[in-house]
């Protein structure tokens, strides 16, 4: 069977009707951006599947404008922490209390092009700008976006979390629980105990304070600030400002993106680590800086921000990678401590990261290293199949198989090349 047949017949396995779930067993529920990058990949075949896709996401916005990281629409016993752990969450759907790197307007941008797109740009306008003004309220600290959790960054376990997660403690009074992601897949390609303890106390906290996102960010035991989530915001801050200019949206409308565009720019400068020429994730409360470059360090390519230097830096330091492993990028500096080449976050290289790399890096004229990027994903795929992630080293495929926003990924790559005649 060819590969893009393998493909789309993992998109219709993990079809749950209108929504489709990361895959079978590990994550059974509907994930914020992988969703997103699944419309991108039924976009290619099926644009009313892949419309259902972004509506099925849209519907689990809290009032208060963000739209969550899962949506559970039951209770599966296959997976922790579900529903019931998170308590009383605020949408109309059982949720999590937590968001996810924005990809959405980017996304929605880029699969609606052109005036046959306008009516569904219309539909979904105001939930985004909903959503972004969450961020720019709910979630910023003196102008900076901060995050209250390492799963809202959707980058666990990466080392660059380490440092706020070593600010707290446990809460002594955490309810006892049993971890199912280690019942799916081998432990040892998971976060640590630890690291779970402490992701459930942000939780419990959460929860006792009724899910008041302003107080989470306020009071809450974690504060960090993240390259992921600030870069894919302010790339999709731009989307949504074309948008909105291409809809003829009032002034005030567009002035508040333009508002939070310089912001963002403004805040980029935060993330930058002169030390290690790289643009990595800081603790916002004692402004302590991560300690490798990640595979969101190169973001500044897709959010077209940062200086003529700091750009120049992160190229050093992505080909001094490339000289490391076999498969671009990993998702931690292959020679920093805390490196692990199989474990989630701590190495293995991500689908949806290198999709997003590779197009920065091709939209500001860095076209041989975005196709190094792409193709190490590529190459991975060909080798081991579609799996949630790879070994950097070795092209293994690591935690979850069959999964959506690989293939996803893929089928778009595969739609782009065609239509430039390449392939
Ligand atoms: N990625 C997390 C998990 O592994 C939750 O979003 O369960």
């Amino acid at each position: 069977m060819s590969l893009k047949q393998t493909a789309i017949d993992t998109l219709s396995k993990n079809d749950r009707g209108r929504f489709t779930i990361p895959t079978e067993g590990l994550y059974p529920y509907q994930w914020n951006w992988d969703s997103a990058f699944i419309a991108l990949g039924l976009a290619t075949y099926d644009m009313e599947r892949a419309w259902a896709e972004i509506i099925s996401l849209i519907e689990g916005q809290w009032p208060d404008g963000m739209i969550p990281s899962i949506i559970f629409r039951s209770d599966d016993t296959d997976y922790f922490p579900g529903p019931s752990r998170w308590g009383n969450t605020l949408g109309s759907t059982p949720s999590t209390g937590v968001s996810q790197p924005p990809v959405l307007a980017t996304i929605v941008r880029q699969i609606t092009e052109g005036p046959q797109g306008a009516a569904r740009r219309a539909e979904v306008f105001d939930q985004i700008f909903a959503w972004h003004k969450w961020f720019h309220e709910a979630r910023t600290v003196d102008g900076i976006v901060a995050t209250v959790h390492p799963w809202e960054t959707g980058r666990d376990n990466c080392p660059e979390w380490n440092i706020g997660l070593d600010l707290m403690q446990v809460a002594p009074d955490l309810p006892p629980y049993t971890r199912m992601d280690n019942k799916h897949v081998d432990p040892s390609f998971r976060p640590t105990q630890e690291q779970y303890d402490k992701y459930l106390t942000i939780v419990h906290f959460g929860d006792s304070i009724g899910w008041d996102q302003r107080r989470l960010t306020d009071e809450g035991p974690f504060l960090m600030a993240d390259p992921n989530i600030h870069f894919v915001l302010l790339r999709a801050d731009k989307d949504l400002l074309a948008m909105a200019t291409e809809m003829g949206k009032p002034a005030d409308i567009r002035d508040q993106i333009s508002a939070w565009i310089a912001k963002g720019e403004a805040a980029t400068d935060y993330l930058w680590s002169d030390d290690l020429g790289a643009f990595v994730a800081r603790d916002i409360r004692s402004g302590a800086f991560s300690t490798g470059f990640s595979n969101c360090s190169a973001l500044c390519f897709y959010a077209d921000s940062g200086t003529h230097m700091q750009r120049a830096r992160t190229i050093e330091n992505l080909k001094r990678i490339a000289g490391k492993v076999e498969h671009l990028l990993p998702s931690w500096d292959p020679d920093a401590d805390g490196f692990e080449a199989q474990r989630y976050w701590c190495g293995p290289l991500w689908p949806q990261m290198n999709y997003m790399t590779a197009r920065g890096l091709d939209e500001q004229g860095e076209a041989e290293l975005a196709m190094q990027v792409r193709n190490g994903l590529c190459d991975a795929i060909e080798k081991s199949g579609f799996w949630e992630c790879f070994n950097p080293l070795t092209g293994a495929g690591c935690v979850g198989s069959n999964f959506s926003w690989t293939a996803a990924i893929w089928l778009s790559w595969q739609h782009e090349t065609k239509l430039e005649g390449v392939a």
